[in-house]
């Protein structure tokens, strides 16, 4: 059995995570965190969560939770998830993170504590984005040269970082394969009168509208036809899903740090 810790717990994934938790009959919900201003402090999470009372009362300080949970999942924000990093490192947890909107430094840290304890970090935990993932590797070798390059996300209103971690990770993806510094050849947006298109950018547009779980296309382009891979998630239950699996498989593993295509072995 794992014992899983919830930080963000009140949040739209955080609930969704509860809930995936106790619907895996490996996994018991051992903590439930959120910040210290949360309306939410006391609650039981799985009242809060729609799944029946769990025995679980939500608190603020993972320190004093430690010993309820072997593994944190982590579905908050980046200066949230920095500090929650130092105090599993403290304590030896393992660590499920899929905050996204991280700076470089902000990455680095985790990079570095990843020393001492064992990661999972992926700005996304479906297994239809990790399989995209690898399709826009391959789209990449065989036609990235030629075409020009754009990716289009969609999320909901209350979305705080843009473009999507999982936007950004397609675009280091193409970049990587294609040799190309994605700081120097991503393109945000447009607007006005430019030059032409420079055929080695890699454009970004994003969408910010109503409830969309996650909508992410990448464009091929050319003269006369066009390649696109999309992946859309109608329910959050699918990177819940993922993150939970991570948080299974990462019992197992040694200090370092893994991403969801180690957990699914693409
Ligand atoms: N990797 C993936 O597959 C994946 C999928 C979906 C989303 N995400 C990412 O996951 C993050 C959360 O998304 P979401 O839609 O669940 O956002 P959300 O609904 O805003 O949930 C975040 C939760 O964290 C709480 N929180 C803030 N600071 C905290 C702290 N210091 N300690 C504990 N809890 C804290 C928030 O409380 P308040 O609301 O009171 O501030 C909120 O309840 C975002 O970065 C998002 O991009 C990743």
């Amino acid at each position: 059995m794992v014992r899983v810790g919830v930080c963000g717990a009140a949040g739209r994934m955080g609930k969704t995570i509860l809930e995936v938790c106790h619907d895996t009959a490996e996994v018991q919900i051992g903590a439930a965190i959120e910040h210290s201003e949360s309306p939410m402090l006391g609650m039981d999470a799985g009242e809060l969560a729609g799944i029946g009372s769990q025995n679980v009362k939500i608190v603020d300080d993972i320190s004093s939770v430690t010993d309820d949970f072997d593994v944190l999942i982590d579905f908050t924000f980046a200066d949230a998830t920095i500090n929650n990093l130092k105090k599993c490192q403290a304590a030896g947890k393992r660590m499920v993170i899929g905050t996204t909107g991280l700076s470089d430094a902000q990455k680095s840290e985790i990079e570095l504590a990843a020393n001492d304890c064992a990661l999972v970090f992926a700005p996304n935990m479906s297994i239809g984005v990790n399989l995209c993932f690898k399709l826009i590797e391959l789209a990449s070798q065989i036609i990235g040269e030629d075409t020009d390059i754009e990716i289009i996300e969609a999320h909901h209103n209350q979305k705080k970082d843009a473009p999507s971690g999982t936007a950004v990770r397609m675009g280091e993806i193409i970049a990587d394969t294609l040799n190309r510094d994605l700081k120097e050849c991503a393109v945000y947006g447009r607007e006005g009168i430019g030059d032409v298109r420079d055929k080695k950018t890699i454009g970004f547009e994003t969408i910010r509208a109503g409830d969309i779980v996650g909508e992410h296309t990448v464009m091929f382009a050319s003269a006369g036809e066009r390649v696109e891979i999309t992946h859309k998630a109608s329910n959050r239950k699918t990177f819940a899903s993922g993150a939970v699996r991570a948080a299974r498989w990462i019992m197992e593993k040694d200090n370092g740090l893994y991403d969801m295509q180690d957990v699914l072995g693409l």
